[in-house]
């Protein structure tokens, strides 16, 4: 059994030299809305849910990008709608959102 009931990790790294990273789509703004509705929503605590910042995850070109464990599930998203849509389905329902899946 895992410590967490999953454990997302927001890769929120930058590049440099202009090369693409999920910082230049909003991760930073985006992790931390993400960090806030699960707060909100009662859902985190100890073997709850987790989100965390984390350095590049290696996938930039398919950036931003997300990781949910222990299910392995990868995702990217655009906008707020996409994080609260990964939360109501996959968080929440344990349902794979295949749109946002990479
Ligand atoms: S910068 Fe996010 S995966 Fe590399």
């Amino acid at each position: 059994m895992s410590y967490y009931q999953y454990h997302v990790f927001f890769c929120i790294n930058q590049r440099e030299g202009g090369a693409q990273c999920c910082s230049n789509f909003g991760a930073q703004e985006l992790r931390d809305y993400a960090k806030q509705r699960i707060k909100s929503l009662k859902l985190d605590g100890k073997h709850k849910i987790r989100i965390n910042n984390a350095g590049c995850l290696d996938r930039c070109d398919e950036g931003p990008v997300i990781v949910i464990y222990p299910d392995e599930v990868w995702y990217t998203y655009i906008d707020k709608d996409d994080i609260d849509e990964i939360i109501s389905e996959h968080l929440i329902k344990g349902k794979v959102v295949e749109r946002l899946r990479i």
